[in-house]
């Protein structure tokens, strides 16, 4: 359809990017890329009444979305026209306008387009060797400036070629050293650097692409304080490990602070609010990852030695997820086990007969810290032993 209107506002229109790459690997993917040339706004106006879609414009850059009733999207993009090289010569025609679009792009895998239009529908764009590098398996930047240009496509090339299991090519690999030497992606906003390691901390191979970012040295040009050693990395193993078990007990956690636990580890506090700054991670962040790095040993080894819950309780409290993980980062899996055992009783037991103003009525005391107190021992009582009568005990703990 989308070719069909095309043709009725007289402009060529293509899918391009991740789209056609994962068509051709014969992978599913619903974000679709439409590139136009001619006015992308125009077409965007004229297929959202036809489809009935909604659109919202970004004029700024000539890119519109449609969004439909589904919750399905269509970005659609103008394709950067060159304008006329010189005053006397006519601009470029249809054909290079697109390779000009693809030209821009990451990689060459990324940098494929299939046309829309009925005449020419489904015919494959490929002006770079994509396909063969596709099928070859080669991440390769289009040009030397690629990241110079973006400097974020340094943490995307490894991102597809551990999604993949393709390899960066070697001149792209010195190119992108050669960059990161330069201190490029210093130069890149935190936030965009951010975004990139979460879409990377999104993929099933997470854990070898971190590996793979250590590898290259890309890590440090982006946590410089880090040395990824073979500690830190059965670290993240043990964690990845008990992310598995994680959602049973919290509904939501953070990946990317979870796995920053154990990267920034050890930061002196200085280093680790300048890096907390730089992309945005709350001063909340902070403090915990200073006190779950005093707790992390003694509370590790009372796990190991199966200790009460309530002496761990005492300890370390009902832990946020992050620092669930990064406990569960010092621990093998049977202590996991335990540990598991551990979070799920704390979050599961509640006093039900005993409350703060139940205490405080029964035994005429004012509120204050004594209330949290006695109820924090009830609590631990509890936690030991869930068929003890609370108000018995309770008694018992004010006597
Ligand atoms: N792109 C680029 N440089 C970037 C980001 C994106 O050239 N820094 C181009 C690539 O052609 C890419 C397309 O824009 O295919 C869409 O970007 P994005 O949605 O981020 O990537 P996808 O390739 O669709 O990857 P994913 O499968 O992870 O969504």
């Amino acid at each position: 359809l989308l070719g069909e209107y095309g043709d009725d506002v007289n402009m060529p229109v293509y899918v391009v990017g991740g789209f056609v790459r994962d068509l051709l690997l014969g992978i599913e993917n619903l974000d679709v890329d439409i590139v136009v040339e001619g006015d992308g706004l125009k077409f965007a106006e004229y297929a959202a009444k036809q489809i009935g879609a909604k659109m919202v414009p970004y004029e700024k850059f000539l890119t519109a979305s449609l969004f439909f009733k589904d919750g399905f999207r269509i970005d659609i993009a103008t394709a950067r026209t060159e304008y006329y090289e010189k005053p006397a010569k006519l601009p470029m025609v249809d054909i290079s306008t697109i390779k000009k679009d693809l030209y821009r792009r990451d990689f060459t895998i990324n940098a494929m387009a299939i046309k829309l239009n009925p005449l020419a529908f489904g015919i494959l764009f490929d002006f770079f060797q994509s396909r063969k590098d596709l099928k070859e398996g080669i991440i390769r930047v289009l040009h030397r400036l690629s990241f110079v240009e973006d400097p974020t496509r340094i943490i995307r090339a490894v991102r597809f070629e551990q999604r993949f299991g393709f390899h960066i090519e070697e001149t792209t690999q010195e190119i992108l050293t050669e960059t990161l030497e330069g201190g490029y992606l210093e130069k890149v906003t935190g936030s965009r650097i951010r975004q990139e390691i979460e879409k990377i901390l999104e993929e099933q191979s997470s854990l070898k692409a971190i590996r793979r970012l250590a590898e290259l040295n890309i890590l440090k040009h982006i946590f410089p304080k880090t040395y990824y050693t073979g500690v830190m990395d059965k670290k993240l193993v043990n964690m990845y490990n008990f992310f598995q078990k994680l959602g049973d007990i919290y509904k939501n956690y953070n990946k990317f602070y979870c796995v920053l636990r154990v990267l920034l580890e050890f930061y002196d506090e200085n280093s680790l609010k300048e890096v907390a700054r730089r992309y945005g991670i709350p001063k909340k962040f902070v403090e915990e990852t200073k006190f779950s790095e005093k707790i992390v040993i003694p509370v590790k080894e009372m796990i190991h030695d199966k200790m009460l819950f309530s002496d761990i309780y005492k300890v370390l409290g009902k832990p946020s997820p992050e620092t669930a993980c990064y406990i569960s980062a010092y621990l093998e899996c049977d202590d996991q086990e335990y540990f598991y055992e551990y979070l799920k009783k704390v979050y599961e037991t509640k006093l039900e007969k005993v409350s703060g103003e139940y205490v405080m009525k029964k035994y005429g005391i004012k509120a204050g810290p004594i209330i949290g107190k006695i109820m924090n021992e009830l609590f631990c009582k509890k936690l030991d032993d869930m068929k003890i009568d609370e108000i018995f005990e309770l008694e018992r703990i004010i006597k």
